[in-house]
C-alpha cells in the first residue's frame, strides 16, 4: 500500500529533509584530497545532532555509520573509513535523516579536485537523469514513466543503470512501497497521486551495469571495476506540481 501524505505531513517531512540537504552541503565544503570518508561522516553526524536528529542509516539492518560514501567504482552503501580521498576520486554521499516522525534520504556524487571530462560527463548525466525522473513525477502519470525516462536518459549518452537497487516510498518509515526501478516500459505500474512522497535514486556506472557486493556485506562494487555515480531526492508530489524536498 502505498502511504498518501496531508499537505501538514508534507511540510514536517520538509524539515527532516531540509537537514539531509544541510548536511550534504556540509560535507561537500569538507571535500578535497586527504580527506577520510570517515572524517565526512564525522561532519555529517554532528550537524544531524546539532539539529536533534537521528542519522536515519545508522543502526539500520546493522549499518555501521551514519552517512554511506561510495567511492570511484563503489556504487552504493560504501562504509565509511580511514582511506583518504584522492585527487580526481568521485565521491557518492548519500544521507539519511529522521526528524519529529519522518524520514528524508538524498545522495549527490561530487569530484575530488578536477576529474576527466568523461568523469564529468558521468557526473552530469546521473544527476541529468534524476531531473528527468523528476520531470516525470506528476500526477496522473504512472510510476514506470519515471523509471522509463531515467534509463532512456542514461542509455542514450551510453551509460548503464544498475538494476540491483531501487528508488522507494519514503514517510514515516525510510523505505516504503511502491519500489521505483531505474529502467522499464512507460505507463506501468500504480497512477502518481498528490501526496505521494518519493526517494527518486539512479545509480549509472560507466561499464556494464552488473554490481557485486563486498565481503562487507554492504558496498556494491561494479563487476568491471568502472565509476559509478548516484544522485538522489525526495520529493512531493502535490496538487500545484512537484516539491523537491531535499534541495535547499
Ligand atoms: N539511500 C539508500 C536507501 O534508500 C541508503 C540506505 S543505506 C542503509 O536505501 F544503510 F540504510 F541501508
Ligand atoms: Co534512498
Amino acid at each position: 500500500m502505498i502511504v498518501l501524505k496531508s499537505d501538514d505531513e508534507i511540510k514536517r517531512m520538509a524539515e527532516s529533509c531540509r537537514i539531509v540537504a544541510e548536511v550534504l552541503e556540509e560535507v561537500r565544503k569538507n571535500i578535497s584530497p586527504g580527506v577520510t570518508t570517515k572524517a565526512l561522516d564525522r561532519i555529517a553526524e554532528s550537524h544531524i545532532l546539532s539539529k536533534k536528529a537521528r542519522p536515519a542509516f545508522k543502526g539500520y539492518r546493522g549499518y555501521p555509520a551514519s552517512v554511506c560514501t561510495s567511492v570511484n567504482e563503489q556504487v552504493v552503501h560504501g562504509i565509511p573509513s580511514g582511506t583518504k580521498l584522492r585527487e580526481k576520486d568521485i565521491i557518492s554521499i548519500d544521507v539519511g535523516v529522521f526528524y519529529k516522525g519522518f524520514y528524508g534520504d538524498a545522495a549527490t556524487t561530487l569530484p575530488v579536485g578536477s576529474v576527466d571530462k568523461q568523469t564529468e560527463k558521468l557526473l552530469m548525466i546521473t544527476e541529468k537523469a534524476l531531473e528527468a525522473g523528476m520531470a516525470k513525477s506528476v500526477a496522473g502519470n504512472r510510476l514506470s514513466d519515471i523509471s522509463h525516462s531515467i534509463q532512456e536518459c542514461v542509455e542514450s549518452k551510453g551509460f548503464s543503470v544498475v538494476r540491483n537497487f531501487v528508488g522507494h516510498g519514503i514517510g514515516r518509515e525510510l523505505h516504503e512501497e511502491p519500489q521505483i526501478p531505474n529502467y522499464g516500459n512507460p505507463g506501468e505500474g500504480p497512477e502518481l497521486l498528490p501526496g505521494m512522497t518519493l526517494a527518486i535514486e539512479p545509480m549509472v556506472n560507466a561499464g556494464s551495469w552488473e554490481v557485486d557486493i563486498l565481503n562487507d556485506g554492504w558496498t556494491a562494487v561494479t563487476k568491471d571495476k568502472s565509476l559509478s555515480a548516484h544522485f538522489e531526492h525526495t520529493v512531493a508530489i502535490t496538487k500545484n506540481g512537484l516539491n523537491v524536498l531535499t534541495k535547499l
